[in-house]
């Protein structure tokens, strides 16, 4: 059996600010530097999903994909600070955290175990990938 894989491309612009309360002042600038600056900064994040594809019907199946990553994620997130989303409060907002919350946010909505992929592209040279526990 072959499987073909699709990947649909999704932007979004939001603020966020590395920072951990369980460090001090200085060592959250020592660990993230200018990341942690006190008023934020943004990012033009692009997510990839990949999801298995469902073959012949594919066309519908990819606008369905469409409204639910919007509905779910683009509304959530665009023109928002990360760093006051419920789901990411006590945690960091880096690509790993953000690359996961995706995928746990998708993850439940797509059946049979459908979403394969997420990747988050944060920066010119920073990509995160994640594809749930193994
Ligand atoms: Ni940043």
């Amino acid at each position: 059996m072959s499987q073909v894989y699709v990947t649909r491309r999704y932007r979004f612009c939001a603020a966020h600010r590395l920072h951990t309360d369980q460090l001090s002042p200085e060592e959250n600038w020592a660990v993230f530097g200018k990341c942690n600056n006190p008023n934020g900064h943004g990012h033009n994040y692009v997510v990839l999903v990949t999801v298995k594809s469902g073959g012949r019907e594919e066309a519908c199946d990819l606008s369905r994909l469409d409204e639910l990553v919007n509905e779910r994620i683009i509304e959530r997130f665009d023109h928002r600070d990360l760093n006051s989303d419920p789901a990411l409060a006590g945690l960091t907002t880096t690509g790993e955290n953000i690359v996961k919350l995706i995928w746990d946010i998708l993850e439940p909505q797509l059946p049979m175990r459908r979403l394969h992929k997420v990747g988050v592209i944060e920066t010119r040279d920073n990509y995160f990938e994640y594809g749930g526990v193994a």
